[in-house]
């Protein structure tokens, strides 16, 4: 893909000058779900798709840019001087809101850059299309004007700011780090309350990851999942009433079953319980892996879905058809929704010699109770962004 997007640099906007090209890619998370704004442990992997730009700086304050994605919008100009929060309607919000996130955190851009971009993670899918642009932004400008004093978890966070900020969404840590993050054949053991982490190694000999996109993206998931992280933050201060805690992440189970009763709504209580028993399930998940106990990390992320499913509401009919017609099938370790959720997709880990049983039942299954087609993706866990 680098030659293709390179080729399509040169069409585009002409070949002279030092054009370099990157990657950036996706994440899928195998456990540790809506904890990451809740001070908790996440364990994503990042994968071998993602997106990949080309970049080349220019003398003004000019900015242009084209995604081979997106050709009828062809090329978007714009300039240094013209970044609006929340203001862009298209794609280019995403690489718009990074510069403006540097901006924001003490390193401004004084020259504009031209950008091609292709990405081959399916969009609206759940797996970090739009933080794969960030980072792979923050990856240009730190590279393209020599910011060496940022690192790959700074560009990270400015990722994470400029979502949050510039384009709405309050989103947590976790899809941005993992993209600049990855490492391949490992997952990151990350501690979002001080974002300490560790590398795991997911070195499954006898099964694989297998994503199953469900092609569903129901409406208002940005504003649900505002709310969670609203509902979450409430229930969180009115259990700092009670007990001296700085995020839902430092309560072990017990410690919360004893305080619970100060969350005064039932909605919230809920919340709040998934957030500190999935937090506590990613910490076992995470021991189970490094015993080479594949069953007992199969048999907790079924026990996420459930928890995500009931209590944290977050999961829909399609995504529950797919994860409770994949745990009937002999050879599946486990399987759960994964990402945002309210559609997206979910991440199975399953026996080598059951793939393509399990790829023709869900597809029947699903077919038959929905009349949609679902799409698989066999991942290899890859590297995170850097210039290729
Ligand atoms: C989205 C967000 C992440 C995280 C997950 C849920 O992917 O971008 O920060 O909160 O949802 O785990």
């Amino acid at each position: 893909m680098r030659q293709e997007v390179l080729a399509k640099f040169q069409e585009m906007f002409g070949s002279e000058g030092n054009i370099c090209t990157y990657f950036a890619p996706g994440r899928v998370n195998l456990i540790g779900e809506h904890t990451d704004y809740n001070g908790g442990h996440v364990f994503p992997c990042a994968l071998t798709i993602g997106t990949y730009g080309a970049a080349r700086r220019r003398e003004d304050r000019k900015l242009r840019f084209y995604s081979m994605n997106f050709e009828k919008i062809g090329v978007v100009e714009s300039s240094l001087d013209d970044l609006n929060p929340c203001g862009d309607k298209n794609w280019t919000a995403y690489p718009k809101g990074v510069i403006w996130a540097f901006g924001e955190k003490g390193h401004p851009i004084d020259c504009g850059f031209d950008m091609v971009i292709y990405g081959n993670i399916p969009n609206g899918s759940g797996l970090s299309s739009s933080a794969s642009v960030e980072v792979l932004t923050g990856v240009i400008l730190k590279d393209l004007f020599e910011i060496s004093e940022i690192s790959l978890p700074d560009i990270a966070l400015y990722g994470q700011y400029s979502e949050n900020n510039y384009n709405g969404m309050n989103c947590g840590i976790m899809d941005q780090f993992a993209s600049a993050m990855g490492k391949k054949d490992h997952a990151i053991f990350l501690d979002t309350s001080d974002l300490s982490y560790e590398y795991a190694r997911v070195a499954l000999s006898d099964a694989k990851i297998v994503i199953t996109n469900s092609k569903v993206k129901h409406a208002l998931v940005d504003s649900a999942y505002n709310d969670r992280r609203q509902e979450s933050e409430t229930a969180l201060s009115e259990l700092q009433q009670v007990v001296g805690i700085k995020g839902l992440g430092d309560l072990t189970e017990e410690q919360f079953e004893t305080y619970k009763s100060a969350v005064k709504d039932e909605v919230r209580q809920k919340r709040a319980k998934h957030a500190v028993y999935e937090n506590r399930r990613t910490i076992r998940a995470v021991e189970a892996l490094k015993r080479d106990d594949v069953e007992e990390f199969g048999r907790l992320m079924n026990a996420s879905h459930v928890s995500l499913r009931d209590d944290y509401e977050v999961s829909c009919e399609e995504i529950d058809i797919l994860v409770e017609a994949a745990w009937k099938i002999p050879g599946v370790l486990g399987s759960r929704i994964t990402g945002g959720g309210f559609g997206g997709c979910t991440v199975s880990i399953v026996k080598n010699e059951a793939v393509e049983a399990f790829q023709e039942q869900l597809l029947a299954v699903y077919k038959e109770k929905t009349g949609k087609q679902c799409e698989f993706y066999v991942v290899d866990i890859g590297d995170g962004a850097s210039r290729i």
